[in-house]
């Protein structure tokens, strides 16, 4: 009765996990999600009365520009004829594998890599290949050698703040990257949402400003830095690429919400939109201060992780490799969400013993708390485990 992708279809962990933390008194680690102070309250004053007429498929004119300007900044060389407003950047992901991915298509994803992304490449038949991530990155030999053996045209990476790992790919790994894509012409799918959220100077570069010859796409969001409920995000592609992907932006929705495009152009073009990062950088960092002070206390016997440099996310490798996901239900019960770490890997590269932390949403005392719980669980579990 239904598509044969469909039984490629895995239940989404995520959104299983985000459901249950919608409890009164669940504490979360679980989601990206911005803290709710965080959150500006949207200001709807002077919204134009076109905007609720269909829009064109690529996005506001205005919109496309600025975010094209603004890549152009990053060091970029595009135009606003190569940038599609995306329904967030979760549908940027689902035009790409529908644009490279066949049942049986290889391709290259870091291992660990976003969970919605394995999804969306699974569902349309993808064999993900997991390329090591280091604290510096990816090894551009590795990358060379696997898409080699395996025939990948495609490579989805996360170069910067890393979901879930939270690694931050060197100057050097970047530079690396782009150049294995010229030399062999993989197309790189570079996720960029975190971007915005520094504490510590880093390099940024977006490796899609490297890359010379190769198929590009650069994609980013408003969800992790303005408002995930508008549901806009973009991508901008190298030219081979942005007419098909356009294509299949009108067949998928026509175009993205045009209320929601002209809140983000707005928040783009504001005088005050450094100021108002500024001050989101500083609150996250200090969430992160106290993560890290919270899980040296609980975990140092238990695990070992570096603080990361932005982003959302603790990762944490346990030194005793036990299964995270069956510790799951019982903490979800005592009120405590976490994300099993296993789920990031790709059937090709499994690996357990992992788990991802958000430190963005809740609040200081539920951080206390909640690591608590989290400890005494893993520690009763690693116990277990030995005897
Ligand atoms: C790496 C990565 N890409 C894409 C997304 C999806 O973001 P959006 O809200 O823009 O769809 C997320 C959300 O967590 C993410 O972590």
């Amino acid at each position: 009765m239904f598509s044969e992708r469909i039984s490629r279809l895995n239940s989404s962990l995520v959104r299983d996990i985000l459901a249950a933390t919608q409890r009164p008194g669940m504490i979360s680690f679980a989601g990206g999600l911005p803290a709710p102070g965080e959150l500006p309250v949207p200001d709807w004053s002077g919204v134009p009365a076109a905007v609720a007429q269909y829009g064109p498929s690529e996005g506001e004119p205005e919109l496309r520009e600025a975010i094209a300007g603004h890549a152009r900044d990053l060091g970029m060389d595009c135009d606003a004829s190569q940038v599609l407003v995306v329904s967030g950047s979760q549908q940027g992901i689902d035009l790409v594998a529908k644009l490279f991915i066949d049942p049986g298509t290889p391709m290259i994803t870091e291992a660990p890599t976003y969970l919605a992304a394995l999804q969306a490449f699974e569902l349309f038949g993808a064999e993900c290949h997991g390329v090591t991530l280091s604290s510096d990155g990816i090894d551009a030999g590795q990358l060379d050698t696997l898409a080699g053996s395996t025939g990948a045209r495609l490579a989805y990476l996360i170069p910067t703040f890393q979901n879930p790992s939270g690694t931050c790919y060197s100057a050097d790994a970047r530079a690396a990257v782009a150049c294995v894509a010229d030399e062999t012409g993989l197309t790189i799918f570079e996720d960029d949402p975190y971007r915005e959220l520094v504490y510590e100077a880093v390099d940024r570069t977006p490796i899609c400003s490297h890359i010379k010859t190769a198929s590009w796409i650069y994609q980013s969001s408003f969800s992790k830095s303005f408002m995930p409920g508008i549901r806009v995000g973009y991508l901008i592609a190298s030219p081979d690429l942005i007419p098909h992907l356009v294509r299949l932006k009108q067949a998928a929705d026509l175009h993205t919400n045009r209320m929601g495009q002209w809140l983000a152009y707005r928040q783009l073009v504001d005088p005050d939109l450094e100021t108002r990062l500024d001050g989101l950088r500083t609150a996250y960092a200090e969430k992160r201060a106290i993560m890290a002070e919270t899980l040296s206390e609980h975990f140092a016997e238990l695990a070992e992780w570096n603080t990361p440099a932005g982003g959302l996310f603790f990762w944490l490798r346990l030194k005793q490799a036990i299964d995270t996901r069956p510790l799951l239900p019982d903490m979800l019960e005592r009120g405590v969400a976490f994300m099993p770490g296993e789920v990031f890997f790709p059937s090709t590269a499994p690996a357990i013993g992992y788990m991802r932390i958000n430190f963005s949403h809740a609040s200081p005392e539920q951080i206390h708390t909640g690591v608590a719980l989290l400890a005494k669980e893993f520690r009763a579990a690693s116990t277990r485990s030995q005897t």
